[in-house]
């Protein structure tokens, strides 16, 4: 099990790993209330989807822990905590986990039960403490599950292992730990089933290189960085070679027919997949579904600052290959005045996905040609 770890928990106190910082410094910063939640989020020194509902849940769980509520009556208690939630709720539009893990707080914190101010605020606790526990067992059995289809489906054996193309982060750092799409990975390769690792998100945000990179090296995954303009490249050239069965990447909200969103260029790489006869996957818990929107044109795409293409983070590299924090600086990549559009996600059609792979087991399309999550999706939602 990686050590890797995006966030540290203990009853009245949060740590958050600062991932802006990576793959170059180790920093964690405490988290304490609602606001420092936010902040983490919304700057994304924490980011993922399910990484971004733990630190929402527990970071409010710290607060009502630490600092309680100055209200009494349970009608004003459950007030103040639904207006704390609405407030996180706002940090980042596109992932659904954030709006699911707000809906089973605000479900959790009306139970009959609690019938006065300390059983509910310790309700709360229990129940966001349990949204982080229950994180690492779903991708656990996510992991398992991609590897099992990936023999099933693609022919992936020991003698014949294969090799996978997976973009943005979606490992450890993105999660409580294991990881999504990187956890399927992470399965394959203790398996003996993993031959060799790409990994992609070169720009805008640099995940792949940053973080998944690092978490392949780290787990001594035989891996390459490619950046994403190379994706067609590498699938002509070394498709056949490298035994390329699959792309797998995670998930910010897959909707009811199977519409994905995930970090930008996702859809890029269906297209190319599926031109290559590659199969594509989508690596997602369950909490990333999201029953009420029909198709991906309702999903809201959340766009960034121009900054984030127009500048970078750089720093002087020592003769030893270590980096001189100190020496950290912005730097220009691009003319400032020009205009960007920086959308942080986009859509991958259903069609172009060959399944969905949750904790619960692979789903794939029907004979429609539709996906159907309404077995496998906790009945609380
Ligand atoms: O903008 P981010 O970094 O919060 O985006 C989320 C992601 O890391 C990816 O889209 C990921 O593939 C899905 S979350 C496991």
């Amino acid at each position: 099990m990686s050590t890797l770890q995006a966030v540290k928990y203990s009853r009245g106190k949060l740590e958050v790993l600062d991932q802006l910082r990576l793959p170059h410094e180790f920093h964690y910063d405490a988290v304490s209330n609602r606001t420092e939640a936010f902040d983490s989020i919304a700057s994304m020194r924490v980011r993922g989807a399910p990484a971004i509902a733990i630190v929402a849940s527990l970071g409010l769980a710290v607060e009502l822990h630490n600092d309680g509520l100055p209200v009494e009556s349970v009608e004003d208690t459950i007030a103040r905590i639904d207006d704390a939630l609405d407030y996180l709720k706002t940090s980042r539009p596109t992932a659904v986990d954030l709006t699911n893990a707000i809906n089973q707080l605000k479900a959790k914190i009306r139970a009959p039960e609690n019938a006065d101010k300390t059983s509910i605020i310790n309700a709360f606790i229990e129940e966001a403490e349990l949204i982080f526990d229950k994180d690492l067992k779903t991708n656990i059995a996510i992991g398992d599950a991609g590897a099992e289809w990936l023999q099933a489906k693609a022919g992936a054996s020991t003698d014949s292992p294969v090799s996978i193309l997976t973009h943005c982060n979606t490992g450890s750092l993105a999660t409580s730990g294991h990881g999504t799409a990187l956890g399927i990975i992470r399965s394959l390769q203790t398996k003996g089933l993993l031959r060799h690792a790409y990994c992609t998100e070169t720009r805008p945000y640099n995940q792949g290189s940053r973080l998944t990179a690092f978490e392949l090296v780290f787990e001594g995954i035989p891996s390459t960085l490619i950046t994403d303009s190379m994706a067609a490249s590498l699938f002509r050239t070394k498709k056949a070679t490298a035994n390329i069965a699959a792309v797998i990447v995670g998930a910010d909200r897959v909707v009811r027919n199977g519409d994905t969103a995930n970090k930008i260029g996702t859809y890029q790489l269906a297209v190319l997949a599926r031109y290559h006869g590659i199969k594509f996957i989508v690596a997602a818990p369950t909490t990333s579904i999201d029953l009420e929107t029909e198709t991906g044109d309702g999903i809201k795409i959340e766009e960034r600052r121009k900054e984030e293409l127009t500048q970078i983070t750089g720093a002087v590299i020592r003769p030893d290959g270590s980096v001189d924090e100190s020496s950290k600086v912005r730097v220009a990549t691009a003319d400032q005045r020009v205009g960007v559009w920086n959308p942080a996600f986009d859509v991958t059609p259903a069609e172009l996905i060959d399944a969905v792979v949750t904790e619960k087991g692979p789903v794939e399309k029907g004979p429609d040609g539709s996906f159907d999550f309404s077995n496998i999706m906790p009945e609380r939602w």
